[in-house]
């Protein structure tokens, strides 16, 4: 959530900004803007709406500086107005920042600097830590003229409760830019006589793959020919670089329309992605390098707590379903937001995961925190290299899915599903599942990828099917076991992109209170398994029928339904039953998706929502 690009080198800052800020607009897009330094003043731009709004008023300014910063906002203290944009600069005139999370106690700072003469013009929280830094700025006695600004900002941030990810410049420093970050992602990249901060990678990619993830409580003070890294306490940090595996083509739409198409479609790949060397040599189970626990501590645990928030909870559904059902261990879900104030009494032999595509989800962050320090070992899986999830998780497993820009999820979520299948299979065959039966489970898991490819054949139907279901205003997304979490994620995805009101249920449940919203303007979207509920569901799909639901069912291949039941089939291949909650998704997916586009909705970025909800 929000945006942030930073940039001091021997380049002309702000076309690199621009381009930066671009790629990160799917972390907040209600307004951007950017700061260039130059020779002892700031140049200062911004603007309400997309990033291409500031691009249009950037481009009558020259900004000739080496030095700037931008960013993108996803409003959360004041309304989205030009005024409340980013960056921010101090009444005097001095300090100009930006920012990324939330500064909680920033009313008693406000009263406190206004009490200085300090003056506002924004509603933000940020605006009141640029004026506390150049406060300090103002006091700073110290006979180090070089080191007073970024003194003045350690100093500022000591007296600060909540999140920051900050980049600040100071109008008399033209040759410094400081950061800092505490819970609010912030990435140090070295490029070629140049130095790049970002909030995410794909912001810097396309210039350099060297990079530092800073850590909480870290700052880092640049110059265009040197950095260094220090704690708030002063203590000085060595850096580790790191390298970015993927390029900025991974990040680019390659004829697609939209990220959420693309990616949708890079499924299959994905899916290869999560197996790629986790499969024992003997072919009748999985293996996990990173997950830090021998088979005997596996043997300790009794008890599963899955915690994630939106979509990566529908994974950790499916992760219930899948261990418990092969492993039969028991399985806990909670949303991380509800796990961390509730006080959950948990039992001994516990062991925690948390399911993250960004790892800088603060909910799912806070839920891990507070799991190690009731002191459980918490894994992680995640697609982010290098997040602070998967920085401070005692092991885990990385979905290598790739760069997931579109703010929907799609190929994050099957990559979840397909850990987790596998997860359920490694502690399976640690217990009672049979190496026979390992050996097909790990033959159906291959086989994931070239079946969701035959589903995405399939699109051309699916998009004709949606544009026949586009102006409806209600749907129901109705599924059992395994694919329940799917009508869940099926709902979820129809709302957030097209913004039609959809219900995720379990198909049987729904005759005790959602059969109410049925009749002729309420369609419903069956999942129809083969297996022993296929009657079972065929007769809730006839409750709907005989209230005049129209009804939409993906249907495995080879099972026949009565005839006229259902207005619109989808057919899915038979499948080992790991994989059905995979090749599940691929059609509601696709349906959302067009639906949404013959809607005329901005598929990848939709109202209201940011990818990476780095605020609680
Ligand atoms: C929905 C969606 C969100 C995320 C949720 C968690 O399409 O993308 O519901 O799943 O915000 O995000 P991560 O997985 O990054 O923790």
């Amino acid at each position: 959530m929000c945006g942030i690009v930073g940039y001091i080198g021997k380049h002309k800052a702000s076309s690199i900004l621009l381009e930066g800020l671009k790629r990160l607009e799917y972390r907040g897009y209600d307004s951007a803007g950017l700061a260039v330094l130059q020779e002892g003043r700031i140049d200062l731009v911004k603007k309400v709406g997309r990033v291409e709004n500031l691009i249009r008023e950037s481009a009558k300014h020259s900004f000739p500086g080496h030095v700037g910063i931008c960013h993108t906002r996803w409003a959360t203290h004041g309304g989205v107005t030009d005024a409340n944009a980013h960056p921010h600069l101090s009444s005097d005139g001095k300090i100009v920042l930006v920012h990324n999370g939330v500064i909680e106690n920033y009313t008693s700072m406000k009263k406190f600097l206004l009490s200085k003469d300090y003056s506002f013009k924004s509603e933000t929280d940020t605006e009141v830590l640029g004026n506390l830094i150049a406060y300090h700025y103002a006091k700073e006695a110290v006979s180090d003229k070089t080191n007073r600004f970024f003194e003045s900002v350690r100093k500022a941030l000591l007296h600060v409760e909540g999140t920051y990810g900050i980049a600040v410049m100071c109008v008399d420093q033209p040759e410094q830019l400081v950061a800092a970050r505490k819970g609010s992602p912030l990435l140090l990249g070295m490029g070629d006589e140049e130095f790049i901060l970002a909030s995410d990678a794909s912001a810097l990619v396309s210039r350099t793959r060297n990079v530092v993830y800073l850590k909480d409580n870290e700052l880092v003070q640049l110059t265009p020919t040197d950095f260094s890294i220090s704690t708030i306490d002063q203590a000085e940090v060595s850096p580790v670089v790191d390298k970015i595996t993927w390029s900025i083509k991974d990040a680019e739409l390659n004829g697609y329309a939209h990220f959420m198409e693309k990616e949708i479609f890079e499924q299959p790949a994905s899916l290869e992605n999560a197996m790629r060397g986790r499969f024992s040599e003997d072919g009748s189970t999985a293996q996990f390098g990173g997950l830090n626990l021998t088979a005997a501590d596996l043997r300790m645990i009794d008890r599963y707590v899955f915690c994630s928030c939106g979509t990566a909870w529908h994974a950790c559904l499916v992760a219930e379903h899948l261990i418990e059902r092969f492993a039969r261990l028991p399985v806990e879900v909670d949303y991380a937001s509800e796990f961390r104030y509730r006080n959950a009494p948990l039992d001994r032999d516990v062991l925690f995961f948390v399911v993250s595509q960004s790892g800088e989800t603060i909910d799912t962050l806070a839920a891990l925190r507070e799991a190690k320090r009731k002191g459980y070992k918490v894994m992680a899986i995640c697609n982010v290299v290098g997040s602070t999830i998967a920085r401070e998780s005692d092991g885990g497993v990385y979905q290598h899915a790739g760069p997931e820009i579109g703010v929907a999820s799609t190929k994050a979520f099957t990559s979840q599903l397909m850990l987790v299948a596998m997860y359920a299979l490694y502690v399976a065959r640690m217990r009672d599942m049979s190496f026979n039966d390992g050996l097909s489970y790990v033959q159906g898991l291959k086989q994931a990828p070239d079946l969701v490819r035959k589903i995405l054949e399939q699109a051309p139907h699916i998009k004709e099917i949606a544009s026949r279901y586009s102006q409806y205003s209600d749907f129901l997304f109705l599924g059992r076991l395994s694919l329940f979490p799917i009508a869940l994620e099926g709902a979820l995805k129809l709302k957030e992109i097209s913004y039609i009101h959809a219900e995720g249920y379990p198909a049987a449940e729904m005759k005790h209170g959602p059969i109410a919203l049925v009749n002729e303007l309420c369609p419903s979207v069956f999942f129809v398994p083969k297996g022993e509920i296929f009657n079972k569901i065929v007769s809730s799909m006839q409750e709907i029928k005989a209230r005049k639901g129209k009804i939409i069912a993906i249907v495995t291949e080879g099972c026949e339904l009565p005839p006229d039941l259902a207005d619109d089939i989808i057919r899915i291949p038979d499948c080992h039953e790991a994989v059905l909650p995979i090749l599940g998704c691929i059609p509601v997916q696709l349906l959302s998706y067009y639906i949404a586009v013959k809607r005329g909705c901005d598929v990848d970025k939709p109202r209201n929502l940011a990818k990476s909800v780095t605020v609680e």
